[in-house]
């Protein structure tokens, strides 16, 4: 997420937006409006992407790869067609380069079986920094563990930037592997992915970067970052569940053997073995999730239509209002950098109260948050906290939502003292 000049890109109007998202204009409890600020967990789906979805339910839903009857032909082409406008919004060189999968968990599993698999053995290390999700966590331990090799975590600075001279002293010949996430799902850091990318392949290091929580949100290049492997998820994107993309370098695609064994994936089988087919068809095994990447075709409109630039802007500035609002409750602790190297996420912890309690007393209010460890429980630990609420905002909140935030969380924490 590179930093966007303000005089350079378009705004826009959220409460224009918030119209085009059906699940947006109920009350979630009687006389209170939905406050919908748990975005980086799944977002919301404009009235086009239900459409579609519909749309392809009533009229075009076959399987993909298989028929040569009207609907599969319909199908496969909407499936490509979906492919290849992913490729194209990310700036990848071919669609071959696309692979449709269920999700970033998906995507880093596959990396970590197939490439990992190959290309990691005993003393090799992996290193990863110790904001990941678990996602970006759990599938490098078990590599480790069935290969031999080591973790390693490079730290954070205490206000919730990356430490990038440990993550750099980190880096030996070593290093097989560094994963990292692009922003933190849970301090909204925004990580200096072009610089950690050199300096791993500088070191001979293989990269993926986890992009759950940048995709949707800001202009992303896959020129530019350079990156082996990008994982990302069309359900944070206003896209429909159930679809996840593994964006990889075609020369390391062509030669990693395949994750999933199945159909769709392999060029012959007989009774001695298989051969794998090309790709992407080589990392699609089985029937793919159709309309979940059909339907992510049009939230890629959507998003383009707004312009990153413009969304990436209106979170960042609807960030810094709950970082000034929230910190004026007593107790009140935001974690994560300045805003200058943030996304649209803000955590806080509240001394003295669970996080959960908050989650729960804010919903009944209309506020909808997270509260747990976000699936970060070694991020928490360096905090010294087990968990902490998260707001986190995209193109149709509002500040008024940021409002309707703060002044819920200050009747709730008075209640709860
Ligand atoms: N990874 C998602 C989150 O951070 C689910 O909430």
């Amino acid at each position: 997420m590179s930093r966007i000049a303000p005089s350079t890109a378009k705004t826009l109007d959220a409460e224009q937006l918030r119209n085009d998202f059906p699940i947006l204009q109920q009350d979630i409890h009687p006389g209170r409006r939905l406050v919908y600020l748990d975005n980086a967990a799944t977002t919301q789906h404009p009235t086009k992407v239900i459409q579609v979805m519909v749309a392809c339910y009533e009229r075009t839903y076959a399987n993909v790869h298989r028929g040569l009857h009207a609907l599969s032909e319909q199908s496969t082409a909407d499936y490509e067609l979906a492919r290849e406008q992913v490729a194209q919004f990310i700036g990848a060189d071919s669609p071959r380069q696309i692979l449709f999968n269920s999700g970033t968990t998906q995507g880093i599993n596959c990396v970590a079986r197939a490439w990992g698999d190959a290309n990691v053995g005993p003393g090799d290390e992996i290193l990863l920094t110790i904001m990941e999700h678990h996602s970006n966590i759990v599938p490098w331990q078990q590599l480790a563990q069935r290969r031999g090799a080591t973790v390693r975590f490079a730290d954070i600075h205490d206000d919730g930037r990356l430490n990038v001279g440990h993550f750099q002293s980190l880096l030996s010949s070593r290093t097989k592997m560094v994963a990292f996430t692009a922003v933190s799902n849970v301090l909204g850091t925004v990580n200096p992915i072009v610089e950690l990318t050199r300096l791993a392949h500088e070191c001979g290091a293989t990269v993926l970067i986890d992009a759950a929580q940048h995709v949707p949100h800001a202009p992303t290049d896959m020129r530019a970052w350079d990156a082996d492997f990008v994982c990302f998820s069309g359900h944070k994107m206003l896209g429909p569940s159930g679809l996840g993309v593994l964006y990889g370098r075609q020369s390391i695609l062509e030669t990693m053997p395949p994750f999933l064994g199945g159909g769709s994936m392999i060029r012959e089988v007989t009774t001695q073995g298989f051969s794998p087919g090309e790709l992407p068809a080589k990392f699609e095994a089985g029937t793919p999730p159709i309309v979940a990447a059909i339907a992510t075709s049009p939230a890629i409109d959507y998003l383009r239509e707004v312009g990153l630039d413009a969304i990436h802007q209106h979170e960042v500035r609807l960030a810094g209002m709950a970082m000034e609002q929230l910190s004026e409750i007593d107790g009140v602790r935001i974690l994560g950098p300045a805003l200058e190297h943030r996304a649209g996420i803000v955590s806080f912890a509240i001394d003295g109260l669970n996080p959960q309690d908050i989650s729960i007393l804010l919903d009944r209010h209309g506020v909808a948050i997270r509260a747990g460890h976000h699936c970060a429980m070694p991020l928490h630990e360096r905090l010294g906290i087990p968990s902490s609420c998260r707001a986190s905002f995209y193109l149709y909140n509002t500040p008024e939502d940021v409002g309707a935030l703060a002044d819920a969380l200050k009747i709730v924490v008075a209640k709860l003292r």
